[in-house]
Order: C-alpha cells, then sequence, then structure tokens
C-alpha cells in the first residue's frame, strides 16, 4: 500500500486493518472495506456490510469508486472477488 491507493478490504471486520490502510493511503487514497458483519466505524474509510460475492455489492463498491480503480486489495478473500472483472480488472 502506498500514498493515494485504492483499497479495497474484503472481510474488513473488525476493522482494524482498514484503519492501518486510511493512514497508509493518505488523504489522496481511498480505503473501502465490506464484510459480512458489521464493523466499528473507522474514519477515512467507508465500510459496507455486504457479500462481496454479490453483484449488488460489487455495484455498490463500483459506484463508490467514482471513476477510481482498485489498487490494492487485502489478501485474505483476493479468491472470491468476481472473476469477470468488475472489481480486479485494474489489479491484473
Ligand atoms: C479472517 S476475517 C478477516 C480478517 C480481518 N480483515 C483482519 O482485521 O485481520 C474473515 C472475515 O471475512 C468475512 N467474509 C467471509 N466471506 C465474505 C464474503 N463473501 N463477503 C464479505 N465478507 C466476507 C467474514 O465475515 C469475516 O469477518
Amino acid at each position: 500500500m502506498r500514498d493515494g491507493d485504492v483499497v479495497l478490504d474484503v472481510g474488513c471486520h473488525p476493522g482494524g486493518w482498514a484503519q492501518v490502510a486510511v493512514e497508509e493511503v493518505g488523504e489522496a487514497g481511498i480505503v473501502i472495506g465490506v464484510d459480512l458483519q458489521p464493523c466499528q466505524p473507522v474514519d477515512g474509510a467507508l465500510l459496507m456490510v455486504g457479500d462481496i460475492t454479490d453483484p449488488l455489492t460489487q455495484e455498490r463498491i463500483v459506484k463508490e469508486l467514482e471513476d477510481r480503480q482498485v489498487n490494492s486489495v487485502s489478501p485474505t478473500y483476493l479468491h472470491i472477488l468476481p472473476e469477470n472483472g468488475t472489481l480486479t480488472k485494474p489489479l491484473r
């Protein structure tokens, strides 16, 4: 993770990793987290409840990105990101 990165934290509960990500990416970056269960709020991060495999959740994430591209993903759930490129295309 670097200054200005757009981070997708899949499986973000309880929120500790998102907190670290916010500090790493700074004000130019974006941190979006998603988990099946709610997290404690983290200043500077958008943490949503949802299933990353659900197309509706993916749509919500894409909307929040506002034309920016995800360039860093938490590694735990990299393997369950959609194969259709909705979220991962910019990473490959
Ligand atoms: C091992 S924990 C993640 C560790 C956490 N990122 C940390 O701070 O170290 C796994 C989390 O992934 C979430 N999870 C599992 N499948 C998921 C899915 N399909 N979509 C979103 N979150 C999911 C679970 O609810 C759980 O909170």
